[in-house]
């Protein structure tokens, strides 16, 4: 097995699955772990994952120096590459201009660790310090335009540093890299298979309800989106009528959502939905404010008061929580920062959590697990390869405050976007492609006069997991098409721009 230490890595968890996926069982254990044991483990191997801190700041988490001379080999991953130059005597410091996103190794040397990785190869980098002086009988792997040590290790000892991320879908040989290390260094046997979720979670959920009175049922809340439709599938499989599927519209759908999801559960997996019309509660609640974590927290808030009058004393909530809504929430094991607070991270469900009625199957998982889960569910394509859409809906795709007139703007733009991506056959290669409407007006001519109207940004991202994703270079026939129709089909609208932007720095949806 190979040990993560997580060192508040948004991370560390993907680390963990692109280990998985080699086979080979990977255990994350927090960065404060002590050196005896991690040995009592009897790893193959250590990663030490990346984090937010940096070294040069005392209060930076650290680990115990001992845990590089246990003997098994180590690869530090950016903050955790860092730390290891700093314990073993070399310089890290702030650099004049972070690096962010896309980068090229234009230099890698012959090493195991990079066999089969060619120049030129696209590395993900997220980091504002990088080492510049290595530790004695350190040397250089690779290095990229604008870092030199990139790729480091040590000379006679099995320890090496990654400034970049090869857990990331982006980092176009990332996986080779970790494959090389967990079974080319490391030699860890290839003995672990991805557990069977679906008997797991069902024998799971049959014993905490049995636990349960005899009167208590299990609550989820649909949407319509993957998870919450995996959820209830699997949810209805172990529990039959005793799982309620509950459906709220909060008023921040998109156009003829509640119909399509309400006639999807029926049609094609036979469960009927409890529907709750909150819009008028949403909508008032959200009047005149404009901070996206006000709202986030607004409308989390509203929709555990109204999804809770379901729920009654005794009864389960269900929820299809994936893992990157935990982690860019609160760390699991570590100290991760927070980035944005997820609707199933609220007080009143962290409340229930510690009460133990929380049933959360998808949690350690990530998108493409759960498609992949819903697929031996028996659920339809359609239904699976639905583009994700946030909790929060619209809401957080209306920059400022959310009115009934602007949402009616986005949806109608957003539909617009929906059309077009689908007839150009691009739907479900796109991971999301949505409008956002912006806080700004702009000026523009229309049959002569002036017009001083909104601004729609156009957004159409590529991801495998929503934790890192890049622009999608949309035909520019396409573009202007969607451009043309929104400006010429929504009111209020005279100018359409188009965000070209990654994650990280940015993040897919805009608030
Ligand atoms: P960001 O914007 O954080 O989004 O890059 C990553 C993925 O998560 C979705 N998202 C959410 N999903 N509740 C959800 O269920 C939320 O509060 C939420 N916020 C973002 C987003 O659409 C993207 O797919």
């Amino acid at each position: 097995m190979i040990v993560i230490l997580d060192f508040g890595s948004q991370y560390a968890q993907l680390i963990a699955r692109k280990v998985r996926a080699l086979r080979v069982y990977a255990q994350i254990l927090p960065c404060s772990a002590r050196p005896e044991d991690i040995q009592a483990l009897r790893p193959e191997g250590i990663i030490l994952s990346g984090g937010p801190a940096s070294v040069t700041d005392p209060a930076a988490p650290r680990m115990d120096p001992q845990i590089l001379q246990l003997g098994c080999p180590v690869l530090g991953i950016c903050y955790g590459m860092q730390l290891m130059v700093h314990l073993l005597g070399g310089e890290v410091r702030p650099q004049a201009h972070s690096e962010y996103g896309r980068a090229h190794l234009v230099s890698i040397s012959p090493h195991q660790l990079f066999a089969g990785v060619p120049v030129g190869s696209v590395v993900w980098m997220s980091h504002n310090d990088a080492a510049v002086s290595l530790p004695p009988d350190w040397e250089t792997l690779a290095s990229t335009e604008g870092c030199q040590q990139v790729a480091v290790r040590h000379r006679s000892l099995p320890l090496f540093g990654l400034q970049f991320h090869p857990e990331v879908h982006h980092s176009r040989h990332g996986q080779r890299i970790l494959r090389n290390f967990v079974l080319g260094i490391c030699k860890a046997k290839r003995t672990w298979r991805m557990r069977d979720y679906i008997a797991h979670a069902i024998e799971e959920t049959r014993q905490r309800l049995a636990q349960s009175p005899a009167d208590a049922r299990i609550v989820g809340a649909v949407s319509g989106g993957v998870d919450s439709t995996v959820l209830a599938t699997l949810m209805h499989r172990a529990v039959g009528d005793r799982f309620v599927p509950v459906f709220v519209d909060n008023g921040l759908l998109r156009k003829n959502e509640a119909e399509t999801v309400r006639e999807n559960f029926r049609k094609h997996l036979g469960i009927e939905v409890v529907f709750i019309d909150a819009s008028d509660r949403f909508l008032e609640a959200l009047r005149g404010v404009t901070d996206p974590e006000e709202k986030r927290r607004i409308i989390g808030r509203l929709f555990v008061e109204v999804f809770f009058s379901k729920l009654r004393p005794h009864d389960l909530l269900a929820q299809g929580t994936l893992y990157p809504d935990v982690i860019e929430s609160v760390s699991v094991k570590g100290p991760s920062a927070t980035i944005k607070t997820h609707h199933n991270r609220v007080r009143e469900i962290l409340e229930l959590m510690e009460q133990g009625r929380v049933v959360e199957p998808l949690r350690e998982l990530f998108k493409d697990e759960v498609r992949e889960l819903g697929r031996e569910l028996g659920i339809p394509h359609e239904m699976l390869w639905r583009q994700p859409f946030p909790g929060p809906g619209l809401a957080v795709r209306i920059l400022g405050e959310v009115t009934p007139e602007r949402l009616s703007v986005l949806r109608e733009a957003d539909a617009i976007v929906l059309e077009e991506i689908k007839a150009a056959g691009l739907y479900h290669r796109i991971w999301q492609s949505f409008a956002v409407l912006l806080p700004v007006k702009a000026v523009g001519v229309m049959g002569d006069a002036r017009t001083y109207a909104n601004v729609v940004a156009l957004r159409a991202v590529e991801s495998v997991d929503g934790m890192t994703a890049d622009f999608v270079q949309l035909p520019w026939k396409l573009l202007a098409r969607i451009a043309s129709r929104i400006i010429n089909e929504v009111q209020g609208v005279n100018r359409v721009v188009y965000d070209i932007s990654s994650k990280p720095p940015s993040t897919i949806e805009w608030e």
